[in-house]
């Protein structure tokens, strides 16, 4: 029996050095391997006289029992101590660092961009691409600009050496477009846009516009007010009215100011709309005879109407941006307190 407690003192002893999984190994075999010590106990039982057995089983069972708990207890131990090893060893991701980089979100110009370009898409219009750089046939001739008209003043923009032009309106993919489909066509063309201004607050050398074209037998004025009405209705979440003053653009007649109930108000009047009700949204009109004949559409069998919305403009008012140059400044700081809505 002394023997029996001697056996487990040892046996805690031997267990506190082992430092590794082979150790422990070792260790299971001496004491409950085949000829470990505590089988070879058991295996004494036969030798045991019979009053004796039961208190010498119990307790060789118990040492036993305490014996495995303890390699199992060290096992755990090894296993954690290897973990803490490669964690050690290993440069980890700390997750409980406060994130340094902000989400990204897309520009508001894009964003509305999107926007629009899904609604006109919903009404059965393709979305086309223009040219940056545009041949001056398209981007004036062919929208009844000849050379020397007055209208090229308020379009100024970069001659290139090789006579093209950074393109002043997204009108100059006109000509493309119609040759490309012919009539009937249904298509709108967003864009990037130059021209030479005088830059303050609502003007910007590089701007953004969206245009549309629709041609087919029998469109009307009405058709053009219908399709603004509904873009808008749909940009702003709400009914929005439209009025058409006069407006001059050598590539449509009758050409158009469209103006747009204020949707801040609703047209009774604030700040934003400059207490009118109404505010400026885009020109548009019925595409001149001329532009079609150029295009290779008889304008004998085909009407058509165009509009060019700008949107960087759009893109102010519905984030209430009150900065032009902010939406080409590539300053986060300033383009991440845009209120996206
Ligand atoms: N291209 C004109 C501009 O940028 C806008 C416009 C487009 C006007 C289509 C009428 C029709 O000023």
């Amino acid at each position: 029996m002394e023997n029996l407690s001697l056996i487990l003192d040892e046996a805690r002893k031997k267990l506190e050095e082992i430092n590794s999984a082979s150790e422990l190994g070792n260790f299971y075999q001496n004491y409950l391997g085949k000829n470990g010590k505590i089988t070879e106990l058991l295996k004494m039982m036969k030798d045991i006289p019979n009053e004796e057995k039961k208190s010498f089983g119990m307790q060789v069972n118990n040492i036993k029992q305490e014996i495995q708990l303890l390699i199992s207890n060290k096992e755990k131990e090894l296993a954690k101590k290897q973990i803490d090893e490669k964690i050690e060893k290993t440069q980890l991701v700390d997750l409980t660092i406060p994130q340094r980089t902000k989400k990204g979100s897309l520009h508001p110009i894009t964003i509305i961009q999107n926007k629009i370009i899904d609604i006109f898409l919903s009404m059965g219009f393709t979305v086309e691409d223009g040219n940056e750089i545009e041949t001056e046939y398209n981007n004036f001739e062919a929208v009844n600009v000849p050379k020397n008209h007055p209208a090229r003043d308020m379009q100024d923009t970069f001659y290139l050496d090789s006579g093209q032009v950074l393109k002043t309106h997204t009108s100059a993919a006109q000509n493309r477009i119609m040759k490309k489909y012919g009539a009937p066509l249904k298509a709108i063309f967003p864009g990037r846009c130059f021209r030479n201004e005088e830059l303050d607050a609502s003007h910007e050398n590089t701007f953004f516009q969206i245009e549309g074209m629709m041609i087919d037998k029998d469109v009307s004025v009405a058709n053009l007010i219908y399709f603004m009405k509904e873009m808008l209705t749909n940009v702003f979440g709400k009914q929005i009215n439209v009025r058409l003053r006069p407006g001059f653009f050598p590539f449509v007649e009758p050409g158009f100011e469209l103006d747009i109930s204020c949707p801040y108000c609703d047209g009774k009047g604030c700040r934003v709309c400059k207490h009118s009700g109404w505010i400026e949204l885009c020109p548009c009109g019925m595409i001149h005879p001329n532009v079609l004949r150029m295009g290779g559409i008889d304008p004998e069998k085909y009407q058509g109407f165009a509009f060019g919305l700008g949107f960087s403009r759009l893109a102010m008012m519905t984030y209430d941006i009150t900065e032009i140059r902010l939406l080409n400044s590539g300053n986060i700081k300033a383009l991440s307190q845009v209120r996206i809505k």
